[in-house]
């Protein structure tokens, strides 16, 4: 196993890299591809940046320039459930591109030639990652929707819950990376800890969490799944 970990901002892989044995470093596209043990697992971390082709272009260039053979994306996202509070963490079982809309050619979030609007995650990195996160924290699993847009406003998020009733949280990456490791049959898991409630205080909560929780969580998690 050659294990990629993916996040999108620095905060969220917080102590990933200082915790790399033996690391190696290559920049390729703007991005700093970090190698090395991780626990004894052979691991390379990147940072995606930011959205769903920020974050396709990563995992794809993973598998075919690092070699990485399994990938997991750490990050923070928006509540899309009531019972789904900040702090806590979702683990992906499904990921859908919430502002994907090719009708009427298609079904409005359908991904063309796939036949899919959902994408599933590999089920024992899955669970691995939901045993590893039940350690840190109150842990949820079901549905992430991914799109180019913070959801930030009250309305955004409860037409969001309209079209997805099962809906667990939002953020702008997963979906991506999903359909990137679909294509290319690399086994996968999304985690996201819960930074605010995708509402009209989202960008204030969002702001404070990630400077203050998100990386701890990430380095605890992404510690025991290593361990395990
Ligand atoms: N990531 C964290 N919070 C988010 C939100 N409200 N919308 C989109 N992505 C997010």
């Amino acid at each position: 196993m050659r294990l990629g970990i993916i996040s999108a901002l620095a905060e969220e892989q917080h102590g990933l890299i200082e915790a790399l044995q033996s690391p190696y470093k290559l920049v390729h596209g703007m991005r700093e591809y970090t190698g090395g043990k991780l626990w004894e697992i052979d691991a390379v971390c990147v940072l995606s940046r930011i959205g769903k082709v920020a974050a396709a272009m990563t995992a794809s260039i993973l598998v075919e320039k690092f070699g990485v053979t399994h990938i997991v994306f750490t990050g923070v996202a928006g509540s899309g459930d009531k019972n789904v509070k900040v702090g806590d963490i979702v683990v992906a079982e499904e990921l859908v591109q919430h502002d994907f809309d090719a009708s009427p050619l298609f079904p409005q979030f359908e991904i063309p030639l796939t036949g899919l609007s959902r994408f599933a995650t590999d089920t024992a990195l899955t669970q691995r990652l939901a045993t590893a996160a039940a350690q840190t924290t109150r842990v949820h699993r079901g549905l992430i929707a991914s799109g180019d847009q913070f959801i930030g406003k009250l309305t955004q998020i409860q037409g969001l819950k309209a079209a997805f009733p099962d809906l667990l949280a939002v953020e702008m990456e997963g979906a991506a990376v999903a359909q990137v490791c679909f294509e290319l049959g690399i086994p996968f898991a999304i985690i996201r800890t819960i930074s605010d409630n995708a509402n009209d205080n989202a960008a204030v909560d969002f702001m404070h969490f990630i400077k203050t929780v998100a990386s701890r969580y990430a380095y605890e998690v992404i510690e025991n799944f290593c361990k395990a």
